[in-house]
């Protein structure tokens, strides 16, 4: 009896997500927030190998102990990835944190690099080895299949570097950074005058009022947004934005919309 109740508890608690130990203090302006360590946990770093070093070039979103969700925009084939999982800073070692070789890359087989406007920017990462959830290292909740969240619904990007437009550069050491965006719905997005017809159904637009919304966060990074209990949801991975500035009025940042990728996210998982 004990066993089985030791046995329900430890599954329960591998399979919750998207309930941090340490919360968030959620900005209500853009900079100057002192972001709480391990407040995101399910955040990662991907970086690559470069002149012998290693190089955070993108977010990513812990969704198994075994596998990460990115931006295909941040997979080049000819490179070799690595995933840090438990990080705050990237400059300095930190006790609790993890680096995981990456031993597959599934990247969306419609992506197409030189299509960006018709989305499928997405991709995932299988891990060498499945890294043990901690205080610091859980796992960001999927919304369910299909969900679409209301104009104006306040979300929050995460991440080490700026949004970025495609094709990151590799940068150097970071610092962690969050910031509020509100939901743009599609049929706003898709007017002639925010992002017109380059904006699909199958992406999120989020900021863009030109005042509040942030610039911060990874391209390939997560869009958390908080359910009313309590629980974050992943509901978008940084894609694109407009080269004129990440909050240019009427052009917020554009996500892969994570909620129509789930029959694909598990398709991924279970290997079919
Ligand atoms: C990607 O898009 C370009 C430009 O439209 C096109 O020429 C190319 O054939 C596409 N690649 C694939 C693999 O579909
Ligand atoms: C919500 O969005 C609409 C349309 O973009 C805007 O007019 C309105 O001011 C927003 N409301 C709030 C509370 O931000």
């Amino acid at each position: 009896m004990i066993r089985a109740l030791l046995l329900s508890a430890l599954v329960a608690g591998a399979l919750s997500c998207g309930l941090p130990t340490y919360l968030p203090h959620l900005p209500r302006v853009v900079g100057g927030e002192d972001v709480r360590p391990n407040s995101w946990p399910w955040q990662v770093s991907l970086q690559f190998s470069y002149n012998g070093q290693w190089r955070h070039t993108c977010g990513g979103t812990l969704v198994a102990q075994n596998w990460v969700l990115t931006a295909a925009h941040c997979i080049s084939s000819s490179r070799t990835y690595r995933v840090v999982v438990g990080r705050h800073s990237l400059s300095v070692d930190e006790r609790g944190s993890l680096a995981v070789k990456v031993s597959k890359i599934v990247v969306h087989k419609d992506w197409n690099s030189s299509q960006l406007s018709k989305g499928n920017d997405i991709a995932m990462l299988k891990l060498a080895s499945p890294v043990p959830l901690s205080d610091k290292i859980q796992l960001g909740c999927l919304p369910p299949a299909g969900k679409i969240l209301p104009n104006n619904y306040t979300c929050y990007v995460t991440g080490w570097g700026r949004l970025q437009i495609t094709a990151p550069t590799p940068q150097g050491p970071g610092k962690w950074t969050e910031g509020e965006l509100l939901v743009v719905d599609y049929a706003t997005c898709s007017r002639s005058d925010w992002w017109g017809s380059s904006v699909k159904t199958n992406m999120i637009c989020a900021g863009g009022d030109g005042i509040i919304s942030s610039c911060n966060g990874d391209s390939g990074g997560p869009l958390n947004c908080q359910k009313a209990d309590g629980q974050w949801e992943v509901h978008g991975v940084v894609s694109f934005g407009s080269s004129l500035g990440c909050n240019y009025y009427h052009k917020p940042s554009v996500f892969t919309r994570v909620s129509n990728y789930i029959d694909w996210i598990h398709s991924v998982r279970t290997g079919c």
